[in-house]
This record gives structure tokens, C-alpha cells and sequence, in this order.
């Protein structure tokens, strides 16, 4: 039998604005300004830059060295260059996959839902008790079943003509409505306050373990690391792209529209003095605040408020879009199953594995824990020993298209000495963080 012959990307920047699609999302918008604001602000943000280059980059690469390399799904990539013994690993990618999506699929819901209020009706007066209604329950669920259905089109319709179209669309518009809302944010009044709120250097904060273990694992979420997302993305490019320059071009971009989204959510917020709210930093914090700022602020609120909702909506589609095609491709790689067949398939589990998520926002708390925390920060270690101690030769896969990139033994010997042992420190603090987690909610 003649198999199809494996998908590629149409153009190099079709590769690499899918690829900042999937690191772009709720991750930049909606987790990195509290993180930042909460965790010594100008610090966190020097912290952080300094794990994306120390830790991020090295492992994105790793991963683009086993996608490329192998030109096949997580599970038989791993194998590819390892033996069947590391398996398990791609397993594990897919399973985070899975769960990452079953209720980031519910957050972007709420999203899908305040973007479609936007448009339809506006901000109403209680965003508190809107938040409430809509965020659990069987409108979420809802929203979350639509916003996955739309998830799954695109990746039925392949490496081309969806994911990749998707994304020249998409992520332009996004940068532009990100950098157009920061410079509009920056005319308010409320401006000099929510800068200082936002990046107050507190250098202090960064003597604790747990904001070092928070920075690095919101550099995993971020970049979409440590669970296969960037090994597939790579595994449909061909040989000559210069994979290192990507690398930085991709983080680069995701930072950009992190810390950009900072700048745009606190001056919005303490224009209107709502800055009280801010204290409240739980999951649903930039659902109320910001409403409520874009119901206060008169005419302008409501087109502000659109072009919010649509940009968070669209990083959080073209995310969700890699968090499926991870599973859709280990299950058309291992089973043979058409494309189609897999992703419809594929996605109607994850909206159902979903759905405790969208009917509890405790529950909701402790998949992104367990999944977003936990699994990725083993996946990335686990990596980094792959890449580094068990992948025959990976400094020539990534020279191949790179001749020019001077580098590369430094990133070697990042891999095998350097990332390891601190990701097992790190690992060791997700693993109490998840621990008490778990424990919390049961007792209490
Ligand atoms: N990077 C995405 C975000 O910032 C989330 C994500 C994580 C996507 C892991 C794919 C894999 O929202």
C-alpha cells in the first residue's frame, strides 16, 4: 500500500507564524501580566527573559531537532532516535496535549462568548455576576463545545490548507490589535499607575523559590514546550530551514506580545480606578476587571472592548489548534486513521473530558496544575535528557540550514549540563506546588 506522502508547510514563515500562533495565546494575554504584576513586576519580567534564553531556547530547539530530524508524530519520533523504551515519553506529550486542551478549551470559550457579547450587546453593568453565569455551568460548556468545534475544522483540514492558512490570517491581525490597544492604553490617564502596578521592580520577590519555579514553568506554557507542540509543528519542515534563528525569532515574538499585553491590560484597568479588583487575581480576574473598564469608559469602551476579546480569542484558537494537532498526528501516525477521522474524533473526547472543567472552576484550577505545571516541566526535563545524552548526533540535525550559526556546542552543552539539573530543582518544587494543590481541594 502507498502512503500518502507526509504533509509539509507551504513557506517557511507559514511554519514559523503557525509556530508563534501556538505560543501566542492565553498564556501572553491572560497569564503573564498578573504573574509579572504579582511577582516583583520588572523583576519577574528580567527573570523571566532570563529563563526563556537559559532554559526555553535550548529545549525548543531540542524539540526542533527530534520533530525535524524524524519527520514523524511525538510517540514514533521519540522512538525514532531512542528505542521503543521512550515511548512512554511521546505518551505522555500526547496525554498533556489532551488535557491542556480539554479546558483551555474552556477558558477560550468564555472568551468566545465575551467576544460574541461584545459585538452583540456590549459590556452589561455587573461583570462579576456575568462572569459567574457564564464562566460554569452549562453555558460553558456551551461555548467551550463551539469553540472546539472550530478548533477541530481547522486541523481537519490539514497542515496547509488549515493550520497554516489560519495562521497568516490570524496572527497579523493579532499583533496588530495588541500593539494598536497598547498605544491607545498609553494616551489614558490611568497610564503612569498601571505601569508602575504592572512593573514596580521588587527584586526581592525573586529570592523565592516559588517565583523562580512559577517563571519557569510559565516559560514552558508560553512557549508551548515540553509536551510535543513544537516537535510536531517542526516534524512537517523540510531540511534547510535554519531552525536556531527561528527559535529566537519565535520566543522573541512571544515575549513581545507578553509583555506588550501588560502594558495594554493595567492602564486600561487603572484608568478607571478599578485597581481594587486587582487584589482578586484569581482564574476570572481579566474577565471582570476589564468589562467592567470597557463598560465605564463611554463610547470608546465597546470597539476597545471588541478588538480585545477578538485578539485574545484568536491567540487562543491558533494555540488550541497545535494543543489538537499533537494528539491528531500521533493518532494518524500510530493508527493510520484518515486525518479527518482523527481529528473529529480526537476533539470529541477532548470536549468531553472538558466538560468538569467547564462545570467547575476549582476543577479547571487543578488540570492546569497538574497538566500545564506539572507534565510539562517533567516533559522539558525528560527532553533535555533525551536531546542531550540519548539522540545520536543532534548538533548536526540542527547545523543542517544553520551552517552559519556559531552557537550550537554552547546550546549542546546547555542541554546536557546545565538545563537538566535545573529543571530537576524546579521539578521538585512543581511537584509539592501540585501536592498541595491536591491535598487543598480534597480536605477543604
Ligand atoms: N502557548 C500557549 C499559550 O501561551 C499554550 C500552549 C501550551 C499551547 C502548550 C500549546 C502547548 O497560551
Amino acid at each position: 500500500m502507498n502512503e500518502a506522502p507526509r504533509e509539509q508547510w507551504g513557506s517557511r514563515f507559514g511554519f514559523v507564524l503557525a509556530a508563534v500562533g501556538s505560543a501566542v495565546g492565553l498564556g501572553n494575554m491572560w497569564r503573564f501580566p498578573y504573574f509579572a504584576a504579582e511577582n516583583g513586576g520588572a523583576a519577574f519580567v528580567f527573570l523571566y527573559i532570563i529563563m526563556v534564553a537559559l532554559i526555553g531556547l535550548p529545549i525548543m530547539l531540542a524539540e526542533f531537532a527530534i520533530g525535524r530530524g524524524s519527520k514523524k508524530s511525538p510517540i514514533l519520533a521519540l522512538a525514532h532516535f531512542g528505542g521503543n523504551a521512550w515511548k512512554p515519553l511521546g505518551v505522555l506529550f500526547v496525554l498533556g496535549g489532551f488535557l491542556i486542551l480539554s479546558y483551555y478549551a474552556v477558558i477560550a470559550g468564555w472568551t468566545l462568548r465575551y467576544a460574541w457579547n461584545a459585538l452583540s450587546v456590549g459590556f452589561g453593568s455587573d461583570p462579576a455576576g456575568f462572569f459567574g453565569e457564564v464562566s460554569t455551568g452549562g453555558d460553558a460548556a456551551l461555548w467551550h463545545l463551539l469553540f472546539m468545534a472550530v478548533t477541530v475544522l481547522i486541523v481537519a483540514g490539514g497542515i496547509r490548507a488549515g493550520i497554516e492558512r489560519s495562521a497568516i490570517i490570524l496572527m497579523p491581525l493579532l499583533a496588530l490589535i495588541v500593539v494598536g490597544l497598547a498605544i491607545f492604553a498609553s494616551t489614558l490617564p490611568g497610564a503612569g499607575a498601571g505601569y508602575a502596578f504592572y512593573l514596580k521592580a521588587d527584586f526581592s520577590e525573586l529570592l523565592s523559590l516559588s517565583v523562580l519555579t512559577e517563571a519557569t514553568s510559565q516559560a514552558f506554557f508560553s512557549l508551548s514546550l515540553g509536551m510535543g507542540a513544537m516537535l510536531t509543528y517542526s516534524s512537517y519542515l523540510s531540511r534547510d530551514d535554519n531552525m536556531p534563528r527561528e527559535a529566537v525569532i519565535i520566543a522573541g515574538s512571544d515575549f513581545m506580545i507578553a509583555f506588550l499585553a501588560g502594558l495594554m491590560v493595567f492602564p486600561l484597568i487603572f484608568a478607571l480606578g478599578l485597581s481594587d479588583e486587582l487584589s482578586d487575581s484569581t482564574i476570572g480576574a481579566l474577565f471582570i476587571s476589564l468589562p467592567n473598564a470597557f463598560g465605564e469608559m463611554g463610547a470608546v469602551g465597546r470597539p476597545v472592548g471588541i478588538l480585545f476579546f477578538v485578539a485574545l480569542l484568536v491567540g487562543a484558537l491558533t494555540s488550541a489548534i497545535s494543543l489538537l494537532e499533537v494528539v491528531v498526528s500521533a493518532i494518524i501516525d500510530t493508527w493510520k486513521w484518515p486525518r479527518r477521522k482523527a481529528a473529529l474524533i480526537m476533539g470529541a473526547l477532548i470536549t468531553m473530558v472538558g466538560i468538569p472543567s467547564a462545570l467547575s472552576i476549582d476543577f479547571l484550577g487543578l488540570v492546569d496544575q497538574l497538566a500545564a505545571n506539572l507534565f510539562l516541566v517533567v516533559g522539558a526535563f525528560s527532553l533535555s535528557i533525551f536531546v542531550g545524552w540519548v539522540m545520536p548526533d543532534p548538533i548536526g540535525e540542527v547545523s543542517k540550514g544553520a551552517e552559519n550559526i556559531r552557537w550550537l556546542p554552547l546550546w549542546y552543552a546547555f542541554i546536557r549540563y546545565v538545563v537538566p539539573p535545573l529543571l530537576l530543582f524546579v521539578l521538585y518544587f512543581t511537584v509539592i506546588n501540585t501536592w498541595n494543590m491536591v491535598t487543598g481541594l480534597i480536605g477543604g
